[in-house]
């Protein structure tokens, strides 16, 4: 049994951004409002002040994510879901790259307990803001019978880190898991499942939350896209340069244009691991026998590049 405590980790974003004109929903700066203060412009959460426990792990655009935050947020998760009296981890974050932490959480903790990343598509000044019903709906995921994994929860839906994608640069309503659809909804405080909750990864997690805690340098895993008229020569730079890791986003169903393909079969020849993702937004590369370069299985081309990035680790 879990106690009743909520931890809310900020990290930034626009559910944390401010604009000098109220209303500007796009010429606003990310990342300025204290996570607890976010908390205190909810009413539908001053009733649970005891219960929740804010804490500031970063304050950026998520844009600007990179692997040092990522592995103090990862270790803060990771501290706090073994507290026996904690019941669940919310974390406010930027929309930008919010499925690229929420599939990185969700590959290295042992989340038998919810962790439910949330944002905001407009700031805190905004005529509308949406972040309060998000954070407000948040809280109810975490606090979810039954609910576990790494989790979103944006426009009244809530996805698994493994599909979920952010679609849309202005909508309010900007994620998306594809083909696969919400894991559930949250309507007036009520989740309503569609799926099951995501399973924990039982224990294997833990080995990779030890090294991420003690490594000196992330392996440099970078993406590159086939397209009309690709070269080369962008892998044999990156080759030359030291890169470990490359993630290419595919046409269609994994395929390449010949001249990019050339330089990735040299690029792995010469010890670079090299994965096919598809540019394709849903969907994902179906694999064929006699393959020369392997495929994401199903991940997004961001994501397969932490999935990558933390194959190289082990
Ligand atoms: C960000 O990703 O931090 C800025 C954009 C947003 O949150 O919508």
């Amino acid at each position: 049994m879990s106690g009743q405590k909520i931890v809310v980790l900020g990290t930034g974003g626009t559910i944390a951004g401010t604009s000098a004109q109220a209303g500007d929903n796009i010429g606003y700066t990310a990342a300025q409002v204290g996570v607890a203060r976010l908390l205190e412009a909810v009413p539908g959460l001053q009733a649970m002040a005891g219960t929740l426990l804010a804490e500031q792990v970063a304050q950026i655009d998520s844009k600007d994510m990179d692997g040092e935050v990522w592995r103090a947020l990862a270790l803060r998760c990771a501290h706090h879901l073994t507290d026996p009296e904690v019941r669940g981890i919310v974390i406010t974050h930027g929309t930008d790259t919010l499925e690229e932490t929420a599939w990185f959480l969700h590959q290295v903790l042992d989340a038998r307990k919810p962790v439910v990343l949330t944002c905001a598509m407009r700031p805190a000044t905004a005529l509308t803001p949406d972040g309060p019903q998000n954070l407000l709906d948040a809280v109810a995921v975490a606090t979810a019978p039954g609910a576990t994994g790494v989790l979103t929860v944006a426009a009244g839906e809530v996805h698994g880190a493994r599909h979920v994608q952010k679609v849309h640069p202005y909508r309010v309503h900007a994620f998306t898991s594809g083909d696969v659809g919400p894991l559930a909804f949250v309507e007036e405080g009520a989740v309503r499942l569609t799926q099951n909750w995501p399973p924990s990864l039982d224990g294997k997690a833990q080995i990779a939350i030890e090294k991420i805690a003690n490594i000196a340098t992330w392996p440099r895993v970078e993406i590159v896209v086939s397209h009309a008229g690709a070269t080369g020569a962008v892998v044999d730079v990156l080759v030359r340069d030291g890169v470990q890791g490359l993630v290419v986003a595919c046409t269609g169903n994994g395929t390449i244009h010949h001249a990019l393909e050339a330089a990735l079969v040299r690029a792995q020849a010469a010890g670079v691991k090299v994965v096919r993702s598809t540019r394709c937004p849903l969907g994902q590369v179906l694999p064929k026998p006699g393959d020369v370069l392997a495929d994401s299985r199903g991940l997004s081309p961001v994501k397969a590049r932490i999935a990558l990035m933390l194959d190289l680790l082990r």
